[in-house]
């Protein structure tokens, strides 16, 4: 939806097929941190007004352990940058309704989805809708249908790698109607890692790590209250705000890295060629660099016959994509409590946040990670 926007904005014309309904998309809870070069994308794409009203801004986020033991990843003061805490969701709402008023094409509930003709310079996508057979014949094909779409899956094996991690765990999540922590804070501790985090003054959002076998039905939110709390040091669990949820999933961790990002006149973006563990908030966030490459690389072959952003477009993503998939799994590992970890690990781990929050270089090095490479010229 960001890239058929930005595309109308620079004058050329997109279809938009979606195999879920849109009362699905609009009410699905997915991530809500937003780097800073996502703030401004949004900006320049003239999207941001109920972002700059209802998001929170946030000039940094605490890292918390063992009873006392803290930092805060500056990014304010590492990098003059700040994050914004605003839904994906309500970022979908204001897609749609931007799109709508411009009378976009956007075919909601579309099956049987498949991408023909690649390598020609006139691919078509086949799909049914309401019982009808659909053809749409373009000049560019955009995968941004996630892990689970057709598109990565229309590039040859032969022609593709993969890299791939699965974690041994989940992460457990609620939403609540109750006043957030004034920071989005990281909780590692020994029974697992936990996360305060927020969508707006009256929405909270938690996060638990759990084990991969966790059934949604054994998590009243009595249980997971009584649970987040142990996870963070008492001062902060009395300032942890209860309420019923109004919201709870269970999801699991992974990264997951696909090469290249292009194939003939497909152009995958997001997590159809990437996922990460949720652990930084890096997913959306490289979904929307993915769609500023993409969008810049598209006008430019479009409108002023000039492919060379084009040709480049995969190596570009993929160097942000690389950045933001080790910081994430690094994140991962340092916050996190393996079922396999050794006393060993457990040490290494805990010196490392010491050694993080002693140290002003390493505090810097991970504000600028967490805050977001800049996109590249
Ligand atoms: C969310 C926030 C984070 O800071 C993070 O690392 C992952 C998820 C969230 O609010 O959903």
């Amino acid at each position: 939806m960001l890239l058929s926007h930005m595309l109308a904005r620079d004058g050329i014309d997109s279809v938009v097929i979606e195999h879920r309904s849109r009362a699905h998309v609009l009410k699905r809870i997915r991530a809500g941190l937003l780097e800073a070069g996502s703030v401004q994308l949004l900006r320049d794409a003239g999207l941001a007004a109920r972002m700059d009203r209802e998001g929170i801004v946030h000039d940094g986020s605490s890292i918390v352990w063992g009873e006392g033991k803290h930092f805060i990843i500056d990014t304010k003061k590492f990098t003059g940058k700040a994050m914004m805490a605003f839904g994906q969701t309500a970022i979908t709402e204001e897609l749609y309704a931007a799109r709508e008023a411009a009378g976009a094409a956007i075919f909601d509930c579309a099956e049987d989805v498949a991408l023909h003709g690649l390598d020609s310079d006139r691919p078509y996508v086949t799909f049914t809708r309401n019982g009808k057979a659909e053809r749409v014949t373009c000049d560019y094909v955009a995968g941004c249908d996630g892990f689970h779409g057709v598109s990565r899956k229309a590039i040859p094996a032969s022609l593709q790698r993969t890299y791939e991690k699965a974690y041994p765990f989940g992460w457990l999540g609620v939403m609540s109607e109750v006043p957030p922590l004034a920071e989005v804070t990281y909780a590692y501790h020994a029974r697992g890692f936990a996360l305060a985090s927020m969508r707006s003054p009256m929405l909270s959002r938690y996060y638990i790590q759990c084990d991969s076998d966790t059934r949604l039905e054994d998590w009243p939110d009595e249980r997971f209250w009584e649970e987040l709390k142990l996870r963070f040091p008492r001062d902060f669990a009395a300032r942890i705000v209860t309420g019923p949820s109004i919201e709870k999933s269970i999801a699991p961790l992974r990264s997951f890295v696909s090469e290249p990002m292009r194939h003939g006149r497909l152009f995958l973006a997001g997590d159809s060629a990437h996922v990460v563990p949720p652990t930084g908030a890096k997913g959306l966030n490289l979904a929307f660099s993915d769609v500023f490459y993409l969008s810049r690389a598209l006008a430019a072959s479009i409108r002023k016959n000039n492919d060379t952003y084009l040709e480049r477009y995969s190596e570009t993503a993929l160097r942000r994509v690389w950045t933001s998939a080790r910081f994430s799994w690094r994140l991962t590992h340092l916050l996190h409590r393996f079922p396999d970890d050794s006393a060993f690990d457990l040490r290494a781990r805990e010196n490392e946040l010491e050694y993080i929050a002693e140290s002003e270089a390493a505090c810097a090095a991970l504000a600028e990670q967490y805050v977001g490479l800049p996109y590249e010229g």
